[in-house]
């Protein structure tokens, strides 16, 4: 039984294959081909199954984000299978799956690299994702490190003085990587991506129920049942709100928009920003 004859799809690839990232690459699916990368074979199965019961076009490949020999395969990879019109980027562990150095090098060296080596292969009137969290505002960096930070090659963050004295818990590391993924975003948009005419833009969220989310909840100490009682709306996201949000930033309403982010948090930080919520 063949579903589609057209052989010249459209590529979308998503490195993470994980809740959200699915959620979001349906939105743009039909028609289109999608390359998924994950570390998890188990992951690519169980995702790249429901697609294609979907009739969705769907390949996968095995891709550990913290080596940039393989992101940068993957990126050629996608180029291989057409044109790449979307990059979702949710390959992430939050702080209590990981230590800071893990953090550190998945959230924010890893994103660095897919983001310059898609920066490589956009198409014309691309467009990627990368899905940064609301914690990116919640450790102030003062203006002239951000400007240092954003100025700064992606392999050489680690040696930045003010992240290895400030990244000192998982917490604190995933505040800076969040934060620094707003700046490569920054960035890459009025660079890279702007050299291919594509755009690149990042999404925020707060808490949104993934099993990502379920390691934080179940985490001796954790401090989201007090957000979302802080939160104006007092209530998780969902997956489907992030992927409605995507959609958007992905696709051509939001053609004017490029190099920045979109906090959906339900509120936390304005709760914070407010004295409303004080984090300790
Ligand atoms: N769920 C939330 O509440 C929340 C809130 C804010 C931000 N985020 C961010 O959203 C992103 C996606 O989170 P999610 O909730 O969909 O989580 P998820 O665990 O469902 O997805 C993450 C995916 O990344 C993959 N991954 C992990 N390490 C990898 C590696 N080295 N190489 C390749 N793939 C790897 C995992 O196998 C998984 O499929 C993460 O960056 C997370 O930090 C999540």
């Amino acid at each position: 039984m063949i579903f589609d004859r057209n052989d010249n799809k459209e590529v979308i690839a998503l490195l993470g294959a994980g809740a959200m990232g699915t959620a979001i690459v349906r939105r743009f699916a039909s028609g289109r081909k999608i390359l998924l990368g994950d570390i998890s074979e188990a992951n690519l199965k169980k995702v790249s199954d429901d697609l294609r019961y979907s009739g969705i076009d769907v390949e996968t490949m095995i891709v550990d984000a913290l080596d940039k020999g393989s992101v940068e395969a993957f990126a050629d990879k996608a180029k291989e299978l057409g044109e790449v019109k979307y990059y979702v980027h949710t390959a992430g562990a939050s702080p209590s799956q990981a230590s800071p150095e893990h953090i550190l090098k998945l959230d924010m060296v890893a994103t660095g690299h897919a983001i310059d080596a898609f920066g490589k292969v956009m198409t014309r009137g691309g467009a990627a994702l990368i899905i940064s969290s609301q914690t990116g505002y919640m450790l102030p960096i003062p203006y002239e490190i951000e400007q240092q930070l954003l100025n700064t090659a992606t392999d050489e963050l680690l040696n930045n003085e003010f992240i290895k004295e400030n990244a000192t818990n998982s917490g604190k590391a995933y505040m800076i990587a969040k934060r620094v993924n707003h700046l490569q975003v920054m960035k890459a948009a009025a660079t890279s991506f702007k050299e291919r005419g594509a755009r690149i833009n990042t999404i925020s969220p707060g808490i949104i129920v993934t099993p990502l989310a379920y390691d934080e909840f179940n985490h001796p100490g954790n401090t989201y049942q007090v957000m979302i009682d802080h939160s104006a709306v007092e209530r998780t996201g969902s997956i489907d709100e992030i992927a409605e949000a995507g959609a958007f930033l992905l696709g051509e309403h939001a053609g004017f928009v490029t190099g920045t982010d979109l906090l959906i948090d339900g509120g936390v930080i304005a709760a914070i920003r407010s004295g409303a919520y004080r984090l300790h």
